[in-house]
């Protein structure tokens, strides 16, 4: 099977195609044929090696030889104690800890998967298990009356928070380059903020903030919140994510806010609800960009060099 491996961190093009044997899979793992695998946010972080977080489980060199944690695609073998899906099956899920989706066959734990939607191509559903998920619980406790600002909001996770805190009746501000605020617009934020221009934080008080790129101090979100607010972050530097879940989470008990870092719980009953939004309409899928497998590199860079409004798909199959 052709496969885009890489052995060390580094820029794009540390990236190259190979021919590798197809994996077999073990008890309770599926072999999947790719159809379609979007690119998050994480795999350009875990190709460069950067923040640190990334390096889990491989600090010198990348633990996995592929990347791409979000699959579509259909089931080609199960392990032996596989009960819920057999050959044939058009799945999706986010591989995450094995991720291997910029491949022609990926394995997966049986755990991860759930059965596309006949409603969604596999390129659609393949952009919803991470970046849907975080948008959900990143936004949950919105409320009509609420101001609610996504940083970084222009991105994959961004263009399904802003919609998910729409729907709960907030006001919504997106924070992203210049580029993607038109985008932003389009998918329903009421406000934008251009942050190579603005400073959110001194735009506030905002009820509920969800940071997708933190790296500001602990001090400024505080500013940033009203009374009763609260503040998530899910990626950015090692750096903030510490000040968030130390300093943040005291000085947001004396002052009556709550700072604190979403560590996402993922899986099928996570992601399958934001799946049901989509096929019923209620939310949009933007998919930006899709490359072929001989384009990961460029596909990896469109994410991680901040082109992307939206998500980006890499078709396999
Ligand atoms: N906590 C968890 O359990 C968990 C699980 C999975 C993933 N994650 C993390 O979740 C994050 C979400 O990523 P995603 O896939 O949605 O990313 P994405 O699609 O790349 O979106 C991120 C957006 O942030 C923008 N941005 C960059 N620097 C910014 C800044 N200083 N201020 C405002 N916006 C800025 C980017 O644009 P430009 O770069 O063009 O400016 C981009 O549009 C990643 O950091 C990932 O590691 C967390």
């Amino acid at each position: 099977m052709r496969a885009v491996v890489y052995d060390r961190y580094g820029r794009p093009d540390v990236l190259r195609i190979e021919n590798l044997p197809k994996p077999s899979p073990a008890a309770r793992e599926v072999l999947v044929k790719v159809a379609a695998t979007s690119v998050n946010l994480s795999d350009w972080e875990t190709l460069r090696g950067s923040p640190l977080y990334s390096r889990i489980g491989g600090l010198r060199s990348p633990a996995r030889r592929t990347l791409g944690s979000d699959i579509g695609g259909w089931v080609d073998a199960v392990g032996p104690a596989v009960t819920r899906f057999q050959p044939g099956d058009e799945v999706y899920g986010d591989n995450l800890m094995l991720k291997g989706g910029f491949a022609e066959y990926a394995i997966a734990p049986e755990s991860t998967l759930a059965r596309k939607p006949a409603a969604l191509t596999f390129a659609e559903a393949s952009t919803i298990p991470q970046a849907g998920v975080i948008a959900w619980q990143g936004t949950e406790g919105a409320r009509a009356g609420h101001r609610v600002l996504i940083n970084g909001a222009g991105g994959g996770s961004g263009s399904f928070a802003i919609q998910l805190a729409k729907r709960l009746g907030a006001h919504v501000t997106g924070v992203d380059n210049a580029g993607k605020l038109e985008f932003m617009r389009s998918v329903g934020a009421d406000a934008v903020i251009d942050y190579r221009r603005d400073d959110f934080t001194r735009t506030g008080p905002y009820d509920l903030i969800l940071d997708l790129v933190a790296h500001r101090s602990v001090f400024a979100y505080r500013r940033a919140l009203a009374s009763g607010g609260r503040y998530r972050c899910v990626g950015g530097s090692v750096g903030a994510l510490l000040r968030v879940l130390t300093v943040g989470s005291l000085t947001g008990r004396l002052t009556h806010r709550r700072l604190g870092v979403l560590a996402v719980k993922e899986g099928p009953t996570h992601f399958a609800p934001v799946a049901d939004l989509c096929v019923s309409g209620d939310l949009g899928i933007h998919i930006d960009r899709t490359f072929t497998l001989d384009e990961v590199p460029a596909a990896l860079a469109w994410v991680g060099e901040g082109r992307a409004r939206g998500k980006v798909v890499v078709s396999v199959t």
